[in-house]
């Protein structure tokens, strides 16, 4: 049997940790690419050396050649700078367009059959810059920004109610910055609504801290930005992919139509398989999130613009 391969490109705090949680669970053969290969290689020899006593199988290797992704199934894309503290996602924008298109494009070369999920900032533009560079299909290019932004919620909502996260079910639409859509007319925990739960004024508060946890954790790290949680959220959508769940996560995928948007990468709820997007869902949104949704789809179109 021929084992399955997932490529990290950028060995860094995200990539590190997705490739470690990727060989706990055994789901594939992991390849971490960096620039500064010898890191890559360093991460991944001390990952394998923790494979008798975790029991995983699968390998784990490092490189700075992009022929040793060749024939992967996913790739993801965490090269580039970290934000860094006083710096918004935006300032990203032009240093990490030219990195995620020149990875896109070599990882796509070796790799055409592959579903590319992008993690550079900022997300909804990159996923852009991938789609273009990779000349993949809409279908297998996503980024990965609403599984993070939901989980945050749904440990916050957790945390304010005191009870299991794994109970709390929320979903965060739109764009990985400040216009980000909480969808909290449909949060629950076991079904129950949180509108029937907690007072308005704390929603609010919670949907405020939700907004602003990437800016929170990068404050109290100072040196680099969030990555277990980013990690997680990675994994769970390379799981979907590679064992073809036909999970429905908000997904930052380009829209051509859908929630009568056109042209821009933006978070909406996607099911996900083996073949990428196998279908976009359009939910009713109220007003207000509809709204919202439409400055995010101007925010995203923004930033693509002022990269043509
Ligand atoms: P990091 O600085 O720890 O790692 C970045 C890695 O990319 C470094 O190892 C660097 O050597 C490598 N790199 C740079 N240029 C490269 C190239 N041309 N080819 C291959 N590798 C290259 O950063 P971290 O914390 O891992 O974050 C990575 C990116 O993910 C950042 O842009 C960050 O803002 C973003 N991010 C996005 C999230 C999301 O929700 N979408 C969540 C967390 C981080
Ligand atoms: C985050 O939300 C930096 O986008 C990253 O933590």
């Amino acid at each position: 049997m021929v084992r399955r391969k997932v490529t990290i490109v950028g060995a860094g705090n995200v990539g590190s940790s997705v490739a470690h949680l990727l060989a706990l669970k055994e789901l594939a053969d992991v390849v971490m690419l960096d620039v500064a290969e010898g890191v890559a290689k360093g991460k991944a020899l001390d990952m394998y050396h923790s494979s008798p006593i975790e029991g995983f199988s699968t390998g784990v290797t490092g490189t700075g050649d992009y022929e040793d992704s060749a024939g992967s199934q996913v790739g993801v894309i965490c090269a580039g700078s970290p934000r860094k503290p006083g710096m918004t996602r935006e300032d990203l924008l032009r240093v990490n367009a030219s990195i995620v298109a020149s990875v896109a494009e070599k990882f796509a070369e070796n790799s055409p059959d592959a579903v590319i999920i992008v993690v550079t900032n900022p997300l909804d533009a990159m996923a852009y810059v991938a789609m273009r560079a990779s000349g993949f299909s809409r279908r297998r290019v996503m980024g990965m920004a609403g599984v993070l932004d939901s989980a945050r919620l749904r440990s916050f909502i957790a945390l304010e109610l005191g009870v299991s996260p794994a109970d709390v079910e929320a979903m965060v639409l739109g764009s990985h910055g400040d216009s980000m859509v909480p969808l909290i007319s449909r949060a629950n925990v076991k079904g129950i609504p949180i509108t029937s739960l907690l007072p308005g004024e704390k929603i609010d508060t919670l949907v405020e801290r939700t907004r602003n946890a990437g800016a929170e954790v990068l404050s109290l790290l100072k040196t680099g930005s969030a990555y277990y949680a980013p990690a997680s959220s990675v994994v769970e959508m390379v799981e979907a992919v590679l064992q073809d769940q036909k999970k429905i996560l908000p997904c930052s995928i380009y829209l051509q139509g859908e929630y009568g948007i056109r042209g821009c990468f933006l978070g909406v709820p996607v099911k996900l398989g083996s073949g990428g997007v196998e279908e976009v869902l359009e939910i009713d949104l109220t007003r207000e999130e509809k709204k919202l949704l439409m400055s995010s789809a101007a925010a995203s179109k923004k930033l693509i613009e002022s990269l043509d």
